[in-house]
């Protein structure tokens, strides 16, 4: 079932909290793609409904950022979701969400929404002050008001985030803890292409060429997880394997190995580290991750 309004949502979700059914939250920005369908497969495992919210969010986007090239397929997603046995899929305009009858387009009015007229979620400096963060400043509020309007709305159970976006999970279970919201996060692997590549929608925007000079992020990170399995544990040794990967063709953003929970910076890398990376190929900004033990 197609809903656009959020009041729609929210009777639909009472009903069936007044049979106990187990509510599952999937929030995505649609262009849905074999991750998302990971995510979605676990929700209907573990709940016995399960909504997903199909959202470009203005208000996580950089003025010079690709909101507007987003790809938005509507059609599309609903029908894999409806395939999938999903019971709502939640797509609303941004004007439902926040409120104004803010065009998508008109940029200046969605700065406004950012600026002015409209209670932020902020996610704690030490998380938000590095890796994408840093390069993407004022992302994470956006992500973390959305997230938190999002569990308002359906009030789940629990909600399904993906490890591609590691440090996206990690500020939303801190947000949960610190603002006691009683709802789990569950946690889901990366998915890949058989090239190792992460599925991602922006993956849409590169090249034939541009998806194969991408491997780079997946090698680079598979060789930093093989050395310290043959025992390299100093993170300043295992950062400067990356380098001999690394070609005109590549703009490397950051590559970090960090705590995998708390995103601390450590000297030597053990169970508990991950390695992130984002580097800009063919013109597109993508990121991956792996993490040395489990998450
Ligand atoms: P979006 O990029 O659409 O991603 C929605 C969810 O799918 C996120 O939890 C993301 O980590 C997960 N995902 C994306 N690619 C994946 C892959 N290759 N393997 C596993 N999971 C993957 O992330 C967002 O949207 C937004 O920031 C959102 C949380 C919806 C807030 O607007």
């Amino acid at each position: 079932m197609l809903l656009n309004r959020i009041d729609e949502v929210r009777a639909e979700v009472k009903k069936w909290k007044t049979e106990g059914l187990k509510v599952g939250l999937v929030p995505t920005m649609g262009a849905l793609h074999e991750g998302h369908l990971s995510l979605i497969k676990k929700a209907k495992a573990e709940c016995d409904k399960v909504v997903v919210s199909v959202f470009v969010n203005p208000i996580q986007f950089g003025p010079s950022e690709d909101f507007d090239k987003y790809p938005r397929t509507l059609d599309a997603d609903t029908k894999l979701c409806d395939s999938e046995g999903v019971d709502i899929v939640f797509a609303p305009t941004p004007a439902e969400m926040y409120g104004t009858n803010s065009n998508e387009n008109e940029n200046s009015k969605l700065e406004r929404l950012s600026n002015d007229i409209l209670t932020y979620v902020c996610p704690p400096f030490f998380y938000v002050n590095k890796l994408c963060g840093k390069s993407r400043v004022g992302h994470f509020d956006g992500v973390c008001t959305v997230v938190m309007k999002l569990f308002n709305i359906v009030q789940p159970d629990l909600a399904f985030f993906g490890q591609k976006d590691a440090q996206q999970v990690i500020i939303i279970k801190k947000m949960v803890k610190d603002l006691n919201i009683p709802i789990q996060i569950i946690q889901c692997p990366i998915v890949r292409e058989k090239s190792g590549l992460a599925l991602s929608s922006r993956n849409k925007y590169l090249s034939e060429e541009g998806k194969k000079d991408a491997l780079v992020l997946n090698q680079i990170l598979n060789n930093i997880k093989m050395c310290y399995n043959k025992g390299i544990t100093n993170v300043e040794a295992l950062k400067e394997t990356a380098y001999t990967y690394l070609t005109n063709k590549h703009e490397l953003d950051y590559l970090e190995i960090l705590d995998k929970d708390s995103l601390e910076e450590k000297k030597e890398a053990d169970e508990n580290s991950i390695a992130l990376i984002a580097c800009k190929v063919d013109g597109v900004r993508l990121i991956d991750n792996i993490t040395f033990g489990g998450f």
